[in-house]
């Protein structure tokens, strides 16, 4: 059996598995359909539904159909627009098809007798795709054993996860050249677009691009296009998609500088121990915990807070450098689903307290991605809330104002946990191998 048959073979049995739990004879999910702006007649980017993107290698594919039955073919009913304004979909083909029962329409509304069959059916989708007698119940029991399982990847997705990853790192590597060069952000950007092959549309999740100061921003979403006089840094998060599955990155580049290449230095090595920590069996929170010890140890060796490691955990220094999740799941879908899940019956697992931002909550086991994304930042308004604190007194001000103008660091790796010893490192892989 080839990698994609053994996968479709896995969701059907869950999926029988999770139907009859549930109480249900099959199970439709949509594909989606394009949304309009108000008032105009332009779609926003299509967004699949990650359900559907999971048994097919199709993202762009609008008014589709899944059906699936216990001891049935998966049955797709494929949507092809006779169309002369855009592109329709294409001729259906590829490996896939030799494993469905393959239905063509050419109008949304076919579909709905395509999907008309015997008892209990279960429909995920949101609710616009919905057509008449076909409304989504997206029902919670099933959506969270399948949200749970989505975790565990099969071989045929660890591939495209790989690939994925080397799909972004020439473009890294590209993005880094532009920064020495002197570019823009905007250039820099279109350098990681030219590298990797994507247009904007194609990406993941949009390209963070973030020179100086504009590393603070955990999320910047803009891309100057007039370079700074000087670029002391880079900071780039950017991802790369393969049949639906995406990538998330991120490196930070210096152009020099004694204290920030030696901060930048001690996060490289702080993240690298981090993602030896993802092992099966080790609970993802305590990663994170880990995590701010570690950079509590960093923001006293490199001389920014003079304080102990628990003094510092304690009276919550490392969160003001360090304001998020150690990671998170990822997949079908940058942040994927499920992080949060004690068991497949829905029953959750907390955040450690006074960590709001944690996103992976679960203990890790052979097959889960996550991603190891450390940062320490030097963010306006939080170091004005430690100016405030007690903790104040032990901070070195004058090496934060040095080190503000670099904005901050951030290292992200994607990374699979194995049944036994460390992890495969999707990234570092990736970029030995350019
Ligand atoms: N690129 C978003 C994240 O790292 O989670
Ligand atoms: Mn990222
Ligand atoms: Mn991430």
């Amino acid at each position: 059996m080839n990698k994609y048959s053994q996968h479709l073979a896995v969701l059907q049995a869950q999926c029988e598995a999770a139907l009859a739990l549930c109480g249900f004879d099959a199970l439709a999910i949509a594909s989606g359909v394009e949304k309009y702006a108000f008032l105009d007649d332009r779609p926003y980017l299509f967004q699949p539904n990650p359900h559907f993107k999971h048994w097919l290698p199709l993202g762009a594919h609008p008014h589709s159909w899944l059906l699936v039955r216990p001891g049935h073919k998966l049955r797709v009913v494929y949507y092809q627009a006779d169309d002369y304004w855009h592109v329709p979909p294409s001729d259906p083909s590829g490996a896939w098809t030799e494993h469905v029962e393959l239905i063509v329409i050419s109008r949304p509304e076919d579909a709905a007798a395509h999907l008309a069959v015997p008892g209990r059916l279960a429909i995920i989708g949101e609710a616009d795709a919905a057509l008449p007698g076909v409304l989504p119940n997206n029902p919670p029991q099933l959506l969270n054993r399948l949200h749970y399982q989505r975790a565990y990847k099969t071989d045929y997705e660890l591939l495209h996860l790989r690939a994925a990853s080397r799909r972004a790192v020439p473009a890294h590597r590209a993005a880094a050249a532009a920064f020495a060069a002197g570019a823009s952000e905007l250039e820099i950007h279109r350098a990681y677009l030219a590298a990797s092959g994507h247009t904007d549309r194609d990406l993941p999740y949009g390209n963070i691009v973030a020179l100086n100061e504009h590393g603070a921003v955990l999320h910047y979403q803009h891309q100057d296009a007039l370079a700074p006089t000087q670029s002391r840094s880079l900071l780039i998060d950017a991802g790369a998609q393969v049949e639906g599955y995406a990538s998330d990155i991120t490196r930070t580049w210096s152009a020099g500088d004694t204290e920030f290449d030696g901060l930048l230095a001690a996060m490289e090595s702080l993240q690298l121990a981090l993602v030896d920590e993802v092992r099966a069996g080790v609970d993802y929170r305590d990663i994170h915990l880990s995590a701010h010890r570690r950079v509590a140890t960093v923001l006293r060796d490199v001389g920014l807070v003079n304080l102990s490691i628990d003094a510092m955990t304690a009276q919550r220094v490392t969160a003001i450098f360090f304001p998020h999740g150690i990671g998170h799941l990822l997949g079908l879908q940058v942040h994927d689903v499920g992080g949060f899940m004690a068991d497949a019956s829905g029953a959750l697992s907390p955040k450690p307290d006074g960590h709001p931002y944690l996103r992976l909550t679960r203990p890790l086991a052979a097959g889960m991605v996550v991603t190891i994304e450390p940062g320490l930042y030097f963010i306006p308004t939080l170091l004005r809330q430690l100016r405030a604190s007690p903790a104040a007194a032990a901070v070195n001000w004058p090496l934060v104002e040095h080190l503000r103008q670099f904005g901050g660091v951030r290292i992200e790796d994607d990374v699979v946990c194995r049944a036994e010893g460390p992890p495969e490192n999707l990234t570092r892989d990736a970029f030995g191998l350019v």
